[in-house]
């Protein structure tokens, strides 16, 4: 069975797959309409969404396919004190499909071990967050007609920004992809997709701490919120909350045909007189959203009975706990120390990918 945890889960020809299959849902959507006809999609949300989650439940809802699930850590058993593990084990058998998200890093690894349903990270505290990325790739395509060859500047919380994470996971393996990485050094991309990915993979990438400065040379601007949920110090984002807005005067330094995309939800990064620009391609990618989770939905469902795939990576049981304090390990003291060492030498924690100290 396959599951959907990281994007890197998903080959290149996998993603393309998937966005061919979307076009199609979008070209003719009659013909999906009972596609999932008696299946069950659960969404298990244990931190809060509208986007991602309702565009799961319409999607099943389009493909024929009913759905059931919680919204909130707080009305479900996790109040209680009740595990991921044990969560899952129980939905698995309610459901055909299992779509989740958690406050906590690591949490969908810890969920595959337990469930005989295929699973969808919907983002794991600021990890990542593999389904909004198809859909930010979905939008890609239709806006710039092509996945390579494109300058991309990601601007805010690029620390705990998930969306950020898996967005340069996956164009990573495109050619000719320029990042230019616009935040305030306390934001900054965290090693393990600096150092294991863009590294790595050996891409070009520009360090800005100005929007303003980046802003000429870029086919795409990936603006992202401050996580506010994810400071340990609220002084610290308090000081950093309004570090960029995009106005309409910042978009005259961009190019005609610059995209502008946003996860969303806003808070204070865009402001809304730049809805406007035939450029803000926001609330479109809302949409791209549902039929992206709808082709995702089909394609899980019809790998059920393909081999989980093997990432490569050499996980070993540790003496050493993971000190991250946003890790699933810090909150679930039963699961395993898992580790694994990195290209560079360095071990890393198998559930957040943080160095361990
Ligand atoms: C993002 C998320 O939850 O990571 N939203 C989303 O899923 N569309 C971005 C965010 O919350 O800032």
């Amino acid at each position: 069975m396959r599951h959907l945890i990281n994007i890197l889960d998903f080959s290149i020809k996998e993603v393309e797959e998937l966005i061919d299959l979307a076009d199609d849902i979008i070209a003719n959507p009659e013909k999906y309409n009972e596609a999932c006809k008696h299946k069950i999609l659960a969404t298990l949300f244990f931190e809060p969404s509208t986007r991602t989650r309702l565009s799961f439940e319409s999607a099943m809802l389009s493909l024929g396919g009913t759905t059931l699930g919680f919204s909130s850590a707080s009305s479900s058993s996790a109040s209680k004190g009740e595990s991921v593990a044990d969560t899952i084990a129980v939905v698995s058998g309610y459901s055909d499909i299992l779509v989740m998200r958690h406050p906590k890093e690591g949490a969908p690894f810890v969920a595959r071990k337990h469930a005989n349903v295929p699973i969808i990270n919907a983002g794991d505290g600021g990890h990542h967050h593999p389904t909004q990325t198809l859909t930010d790739m979905l939008t890609i395509k239709h806006e710039k007609g092509r996945l390579n060859n494109l300058t991309i500047g990601l601007c805010g919380d690029l620390k705990y920004g998930r969306t950020v994470h898996s967005l340069i996971e996956a164009m990573s393996r495109y050619t000719g992809i320029k990042f230019c990485l616009i935040s305030p050094k306390e934001l900054a991309l965290p090693g393990f997709v600096k150092k294991n990915c863009l590294e790595k993979e050996g891409v070009e990438y520009q360090e800005f701490t100005d929007l303003e400065e980046a802003m000429p040379q870029l086919d795409i601007l990936y603006m992202t919120r401050i996580q506010q949920e994810r400071f340990i110090d609220r002084d610290e984002y308090i000081r950093l909350k309004d570090c960029y807005i995009l106005t309409k005067e910042k978009m005259e330094l961009a190019k005609d045909d610059m995209c502008v995309l946003h996860p969303l939800p806003r808070v204070n990064e865009i402001s809304v007189d730049v809805d406007d620009d035939k450029r803000a391609c926001y609330f479109k990618q809302t949409l791209y959203g549902k039929y992206m989770r709808m082709a995702l939905i089909l394609k899980l469902l019809s790998l059920k009975d393909e081999k989980e795939k093997d990432d490569g990576k050499e996980i070993v049981l540790s003496e050493t706990k993971c000190s991250n304090p946003h890790c699933i390990t810090t909150i679930e003291q039963e699961i395993k120390p898992l580790t694994y060492v990195d290209d560079h030498g360095t071990t890393r924690c198998a559930y957040c990918d943080k160095m361990i100290k």
